[in-house]
């Protein structure tokens, strides 16, 4: 079996999936953190691995980065490889001065002004929210962790580069947190197939206070992130 984008047999792809933007992310990811590691999907360099967190059967799966490239790859595989969770794991720049860099937010909701859901069939939704029963086992490993979270509405942005960021508007109307850009298409997805995604992201950059991150810097809040989704995916 194989769809457009994914060569990965049925039986490859466990139930849940995170979901990262980097298929370097989810090397990483699968090096680190899973058992009996499975390379499962080399299309388009989109890398996919199967394997198991402390015995429970996870699949790992690059989404690319924009609402496109993530509608594609979490389309196919809730649709056509079965899957039922998702859970993206992510970067955000913060709309707040409040929120520092490392920050880690569960997406209660993505509000977006993206065509993807009304093309998919909707009548474009301004927020789609993610599933309350992932975002309450998230929360509950996060606490078991003592890792603190903050939860919100994150703003899913086609264009990382704007002429005018018009932000403080949104953080007035929406109470938006900050900017990512797969979140849209994923709830849509999940909308449209009755399976469930959340999101869980860690802050990279910050527009008010203009503080950014080094890569080096980002990986222990990422594993952080890394670290409550999976321990998420056991209760
Ligand atoms: N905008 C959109 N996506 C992002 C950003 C940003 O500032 N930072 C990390 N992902």
């Amino acid at each position: 079996m194989a769809t457009a984008h994914i060569e990965s047999n049925l039986e490859d792809i466990a139930k849940t999936v995170l979901m990262p933007g980097d298929p370097l992310r989810a090397k990483y990811i699968a090096e680190t953190y899973l058992t009996d590691v499975k390379l499962i999907n080399t299309v388009r360099n989109i890398f996919g691995y199967t394997g198991k967190y402390k015995g429970k059967e996870i699949t790992v799966f690059a989404s690319g980065i924009g609402n496109p490239s993530m509608g594609i790859y979490s389309y196919e595989l809730y649709n056509f490889y079965n899957v039922e969770n998702i859970i993206r794991v992510g970067t955000c720049g913060a709309y707040r001065k409040n929120l520092n860099l490392y920050d880690t937010i569960i997406v209660e909701g993505s509000y977006s002004t993206s065509n993807y859901a009304k093309e998919q069939g909707y009548d474009s939704p301004e927020i789609i929210y993610s599933n309350k029963e992932l975002n309450k086992k998230l929360e509950l490993a996060a606490k078991n962790l003592k890792i603190k979270v903050k939860k919100g509405i994150i703003h899913c942005t086609d264009a990382f580069y704007k002429e005018n960021n018009n932000y403080e508007e949104l953080v007035k109307k929406y109470n938006i947190l900050g900017a990512e850009m797969e979140t849209f298409a994923l709830f849509s997805n999940a909308k449209t197939l009755n399976k469930k995604a959340t999101c869980i992201l860690t802050v990279s950059d910050n527009l008010v206070t203009k503080q950014e991150t080094t890569s080096e810097e980002r990986q222990k809040a990422f594993n952080d992130m890394i670290e409550i989704a999976l321990e998420s995916t056991l209760s």
